[in-house]
Order: structure tokens, then C-alpha cells, then sequence
């Protein structure tokens, strides 16, 4: 069955990402077409980029970056659950992604995302750099106010209208994830023929 990580990507203590993630998890746990997994990024506590190589280019050579790249290979496709910091990613978010390239390549992703005006401008930048390492991104996305979405700004509130775009984004999300299979089959073969 297709396998999907929803990766939470805020770290901070009193995060309102938790909550938010893990209705994206239960819901779409219930769907039944495909496995659901949360990859918090508290429990990969990665330094500022170290490795001697980019990873496009090399093998990385430090346990930590091996062990990420461990966690996210197995996946055929990711819904990002995102917050907006400063009108844009939040950089944890970013040095996680960075950290990886193979990984990623020829797999699906959904936005989630979340801030004062639904964090929409976190979702653009993560476009273009999903794009940029070979990812197809899905066109619906979920955008959720911390303002009108969350009670006192804590407790959060998912409403009808979330719940339908973020089912549309993971009919989308699952069928490109499958759909993208045999690409990633290709290239497993190419790297071991060379
Ligand atoms: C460093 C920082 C910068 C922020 N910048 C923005 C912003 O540019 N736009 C916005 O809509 N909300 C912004 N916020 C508010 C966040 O959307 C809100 O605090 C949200 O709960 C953050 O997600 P988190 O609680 O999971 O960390 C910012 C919050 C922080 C901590």
C-alpha cells in the first residue's frame, strides 16, 4: 500500500503544529487508501547542514544526515504540515529538506499550513523548493488561521471546509504517489546498473 509521511514542521515548544498534525494523521488514517505516518521533527534533531558534499552531488558521511535519510526513503509521498514564520518557511523545516535529495526525488507532496493568514506564503516558498529536488506538488491545499481556526489561539478547531481540501488534497497526493512508482523504480535501477 502507498505509503505517505505527514512531517510535522515545527519544532518549538508550545508548537500549535502538534494539533494540526495530528488531525492530519487521524484523518487521513481513516480513508483506508493508504498508510499514514508522523515524522516529528523533534525526534530528528538535525545541526545546521555539515555535510561535506551536497547531497545531489555525494553520499553523506554523517550518522545524523543517514539516519534522516533512513526515516524518509521508505515514503512515496509526504504531506508537509507547515507554519509561517516571517512570511516564509520555517528554517528547521528547510534544513531537514535540505539535508536529503535522492529521497525525495520522483514522490508526491501536499501542503498543510498554517499562520495568521493560513501560512499560505510558506506554502509558495515550499513550492519551489520541492520543485527544485524533483518533487510533484499537489494543487489543493489545507490553509488554516490561527486566528479564526484555533479557540484562544491554542485549541484548534478544524471546520467542514478543512476537512473537504485536505480529502481533495490526498485523493491527489495518493494517486501521484502511486502514479510516480515506476519512475522510482528507474532510478533504483539506473544507480545500480552504473
Ligand atoms: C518566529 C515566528 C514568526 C512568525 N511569523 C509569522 C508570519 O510571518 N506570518 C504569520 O501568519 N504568522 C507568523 N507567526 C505566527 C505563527 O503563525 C503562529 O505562532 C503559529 O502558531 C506558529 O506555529 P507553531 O506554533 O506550530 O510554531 C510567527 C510565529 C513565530 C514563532
Amino acid at each position: 500500500m502507498t505509503r505517505i509521511a505527514v512531517i510535522l514542521g515545527s519544532t518549538r515548544p508550545n508548537r500549535n503544529g502538534s494539533q494540526v498534525a495530528r488531525w492530519v494523521v487521524d484523518t487521513a488514517s481513516q480513508r483506508g487508501d493508504a498508510e499514514f505516518e508522523l515524522i516529528d521533527l523533534r525526534d530528528h534533531p538535525l545541526p545546521h547542514l555539515d555535510e561535506p558534499m551536497a547531497p545531489m552531488f555525494g553520499p553523506s558521511v554523517n550518522t545524523h544526515t543517514r539516519a534522516w535519510a533512513e526515516r524518509i526513503a521508505p515514503f512515496d509521498g509526504f504531506v508537509v504540515v507547515t507554519p509561517e514564520y516571517n512570511g516564509g518557511v520555517p528554517g528547521v523545516l528547510k534544513n531537514a529538506i535540505d539535508h536529503l535529495c535522492a529521497e525525495w526525488t520522483d514522490k508526491a507532496v501536499g501542503f498543510v499550513s498554517y499562520g495568521v493568514n493560513g501560512g499560505a506564503r510558506a506554502v509558495v516558498q515550499l513550492r519551489t523548493v520541492c520543485g527544485t529536488l524533483g518533487m510533484a506538488d499537489v494543487g489543493h491545499q489545507v490553509a488554516i488561521s490561527v486566528l479564526t481556526d484555533f479557540e484562544n489561539y491554542t485549541t484548534f478547531t478544524p471546520r467542514d471546509h478543512h476537512m473537504a481540501a485536505l480529502n481533495k488534497t490526498l485523493d491527489q497526493l495518493i494517486a501521484w504517489s502511486a502514479a510516480l512508482a515506476p519512475l522510482r523504480a528507474g532510478a533504483e535501477t539506473t544507480l545500480v546498473d552504473s
